[in-house]
């Protein structure tokens, strides 16, 4: 039997879009990540469903329309800061607890998406 991919050990597509959404809202309301992301961020969930989607080893939304993802040189017109991957980072855990995401999913993928955000620093801090 094949194993089972952390994009459905989450709980699929309906888990995931309203993950995304709730990060969202909480990114929109943090003080240190408002300066950068854009006002309307319709199409920033859109295309963050897509990633994660294939981020998490389902299907491979992102690609299909944008291609290779080169995630670190996508940030790079944006100022990144330690402070402000930690930001990101507990947008997502806060969006995980009210949708109460729990258990050895949630744990890996953060843990994923810790390394990621890591990655992503652009910028010392000031
Ligand atoms: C896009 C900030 C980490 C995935 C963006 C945008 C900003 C941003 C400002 C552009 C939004 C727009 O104009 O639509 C940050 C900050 C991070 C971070 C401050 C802190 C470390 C991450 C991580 C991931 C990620 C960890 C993936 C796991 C994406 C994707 C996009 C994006 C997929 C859309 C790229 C595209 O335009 O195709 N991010 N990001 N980001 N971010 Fe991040």
């Amino acid at each position: 039997k094949q194993q089972e991919s952390l994009y459905e050990a989450i709980g699929g597509k309906p888990v995931l879009d309203r993950l995304v959404e709730t990060f969202y809202s909480n990114v929109k309301s943090h003080p240190d990540l408002i300066p950068i992301f854009p006002e309307d961020l319709t199409e920033t969930a859109r295309k963050q469903k897509q990633f994660l989607t294939q981020f998490l080893g389902g299907p491979r939304r992102y690609t299909e329309e944008h291609g290779h993802p080169m995630l670190r040189a996508r940030h790079l017109p944006f100022t990144i800061t330690k402070k402000r991957a930690s930001a990101w980072l507990s947008c997502m855990e806060d969006a995980m607890d009210e949708i109460e995401l729990e258990g050895p999913a949630r744990e890996e993928m953060m843990q994923r998406l810790t390394m990621t955000a890591r990655n992503m620093i652009n910028t010392p801090e000031d």
